[in-house]
């Protein structure tokens, strides 16, 4: 059977290897006669793999047109990349997903030495240089959050959750304008919020499938269970609260104590909406192709259960860097975002060619993704 180099970027589930694919440190990736889906693709992806060589069938009625294009030489180079697609291929994402890997294997150790030792303060200062080795491999902040949604397509355990969390709790406090001894503090909510996880059952925990009622109700414990660990602990009030807190809702209608607005730490509510975005952002619908107007709208619809000046503030700032960003509409028209709706942030006006989209009016025409 005849074979051809295709680029990662437009590999499609079903085609199979023919050669093995190793990391840049020479790890093994995928073995040869791998039949592709879209784990391994991502996978291939995480790993800055640019392309591997396939089997192509000799017969050419067997080859879709879609993987036809997909060959390399007439497949789209990197121009032809969707815009996360250019992000992961980038040499600064490369050491920012390694620097990511070493801190979540350092951090499990040390979330777990927080559970059972008393003295906790070393290792608090422990955790915070690996958030600030992280932070310092992204050149600001909106281009940390995109490159944690690139770092997609692997296991979201509570340990890269919580890392996730701290660095977008960075990210909203900075906005903020938060002092750096607060900056710390609400780091620590963010990394510690789900400590509580670590004393449930794992099967529970990572479970892919529906919860049964006694698996549910562990789940829903972990706030809890995350307060008790760290309550004896000598920390901020506020990192305990943000454990206990950080499934509460603005509106009343979280867990466990179904507490509202005013009754909501300040850093519990920034480590609520850190929380959300993560869980959106990782979210298997999300991860092909992302695209931040959609994620942007989902918390635009549940904008009821956040405090409202801090989901504003996020929402604002995630969405303004994507001005002047390239679009696909859902009337496969492309575009360009050149002003936001401030009362509609994830409808803003696009120009496409020579008409006019403000997307909050004409709600027949999405923004389907970035290009
Ligand atoms: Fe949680």
């Amino acid at each position: 059977m005849k074979t051809k180099k295709v680029l990662t970027a437009n590999l499609k589930p079903g085609m199979v290897s023919c050669e093995a694919a190793y990391t840049s440190s020479n790890h093994l990736v995928i073995q040869s006669n791998t039949t592709l889906t879209l784990d391994i693709i991502d996978k291939l992806k995480y790993y800055a793999i640019r392309s591997i060589k396939v089997y192509v069938p000799e017969i050419d009625e067997n080859v879709s047109p879609e993987q036809d294009t997909a060959l390399e030489g007439t497949a789209p180079d990197i121009e032809g990349l969707t815009y996360f697609e250019r992000i992961q291929q980038s040499e600064q994402f490369i050491e920012f997903k390694d620097s990511v890997t070493q801190s979540v294997e350092n951090f499990k150790e040390q979330l777990n030495d927080i559970v059972t030792k008393d003295n906790i303060s070393g290792i608090c200062d422990d955790m915070l240089h690996e958030v600030d080795t992280i932070l310092s491999k992204s050149r600001n902040s909106l281009h940390l959050l995109d490159m944690l949604q690139c770092l997609r397509g692997f296991d979201d355990m509570t340990y890269m959750h919580s890392m996730n969390v701290a660095l977008i709790c960075s990210v909203i406090g900075s906005w903020s304008g938060f002092p750096k001894e607060e900056m710390k503090v609400l780091l620590l909510c963010g990394l510690l919020h789900d400590i509580g996880k670590l004393k449930i059952a794992p099967d529970i925990i990572q479970k892919p499938g529906k919860l049964t009622e006694f698996e549910f109700q562990q789940v829903r414990s972990h706030p809890m269970l995350g307060y008790e660990i760290l309550r004896p602990k000598k920390l901020d009030n506020r990192i305990k609260l943000a454990a206990l807190q950080h499934h509460e809702k603005f509106n009343g209608k979280g867990y466990p104590r179904g507490l509202t607005g005013p009754e909501i730490s300040n850093f519990s509510s920034i480590v609520t909406v850190a929380d959300i975005y993560d869980a959106m952002t990782s979210n298997r619908v999300y991860r092909r192709g992302i695209c931040p107007f959609k994620v942007i709208e989902t918390l635009e619809k549940e904008k009821d259960l956040y405090e409202p000046s801090i989901l504003y503030l996020f929402m604002k700032r995630t969405i303004e860097a994507y001005i002047n960003t390239e679009v696909l509409l859902s009337n496969g028209e492309k575009g360009k975002v050149v002003l936001l709706n401030q009362s509609m942030l994830s409808r803003p006006i696009v120009i496409a060619g020579k008409k006019t989209y403000d997307l909050s009016k004409d709600t027949s025409v999405d923004i389907d993704a970035l290009i």
